[in-house]
C-alpha cells in the first residue's frame, strides 16, 4: 500500500471485518429459516473422528489463548448424520468453549456410548461458565453475551440441526466453573423417539 493511501489502511480493515460479518451473519440467518437446504449426505460416523478433524480446524483459535485440549473418545457405536453438519455443530461449541476461556484453561471433547441408543458427544471447558438465569435463554435464537462480536445464532442452529436427527444438546454449568455441552447422538439418525431413552 502507498503512503499516500496508508491513512485510509485502517478503514479498509474495518470494513473488510464488517463485511465478512455481514456475510457470516447472512449465511447463518439463511440456515436458520432454510435448515433442510444446507443439509449433506448422511453417513455413519465416528464420532470421535470428527471430533479430532473439529480440533484442527480451530487450531489457529487455540494459538493467543493458553488453552489445552485433550481428547478423550472410546466409543465405539457410529451414529448415522451428515458429516458437515456434525462438524458444524462441534466448531460451534469448541469457539464458544474458547471464548469463554480467554485467560487459558482446559478443553476437553469425549466421546461415551450411549446405552441402546447412539453416542453422546461431551465438550468440556473451564471458563467463565453460564449464569443460572441465562442457561433457559441459551437456545433462543439471538441470545448472545458477546456483544458486537456474536450473532447468538451458533447454538439455535446446532440445537435444530440436531433434533434434526432426533438427538439433543445439554448443558451443565456453574459460574466461574466452565460449562459442559453433551451432545446426544442417535445410531439410527431417525427422529423418532423411544419413550425410554431419558431424554424428553
Ligand atoms: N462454553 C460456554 N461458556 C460460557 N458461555 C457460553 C458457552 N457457550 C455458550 N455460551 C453463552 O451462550 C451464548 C449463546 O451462544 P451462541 O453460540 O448461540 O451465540 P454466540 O457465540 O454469542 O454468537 P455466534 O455463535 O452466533 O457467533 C453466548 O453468547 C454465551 O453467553
Ligand atoms: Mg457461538
Amino acid at each position: 500500500m502507498s503512503r499516500v493511501n496508508r491513512p485510509v489502511r485502517h478503514e479498509l480493515r474495518l470494513i473488510d471485518e464488517q463485511v465478512r460479518r455481514i456475510y457470516l451473519l447472512t449465511n447463518r440467518l439463511l440456515q436458520f429459516v432454510r435448515p433442510e437446504a444446507y443439509a449433506g449426505n448422511t453417513e455413519r460416523l465416528d464420532v470421535g473422528e470428527v471430533a479430532a478433524g473439529c480440533v484442527d480446524l480451530v487450531r489457529h483459535m487455540l494459538k493467543d489463548a493458553a488453552i489445552r485440549v485433550e481428547l478423550a473418545c472410546p466409543a465405539t457405536r457410529r451414529v448415522r448424520i451428515s458429516r458437515s453438519e456434525l462438524q458444524q455443530v462441534i466448531v460451534n461449541l469448541l469457539t464458544n468453549a474458547i471464548h469463554a476461556m480467554p485467560e487459558g484453561g482446559n478443553l476437553t471433547l469425549a466421546t461415551r456410548d450411549w446405552e441402546g441408543h447412539g453416542v453422546t458427544l461431551h465438550v468440556r471447558d473451564t471458563g467463565r461458565g453460564i449464569r443460572k438465569e441465562d442457561l433457559p435463554n441459551l437456545f433462543n435464537p439471538f441470545f448472545t453475551t458477546r456483544k458486537q462480536m456474536g450473532t447468538g445464532l451458533g447454538l439455535s442452529i446446532s440445537y435444530a440441526l440436531v433434533e434434526r436427527y432426533g438427538g439433543r444438546i445439554t448443558v451443565e454449568s456453574k459460574v466461574g466453573q466452565g460449562a459442559e455441552f453433551i451432545v446426544w447422538l442417535r445410531e439410527d439418525g431417525s427422529a423418532a423417539k423411544p419413550e425410554t431413552d431419558g431424554l424428553s
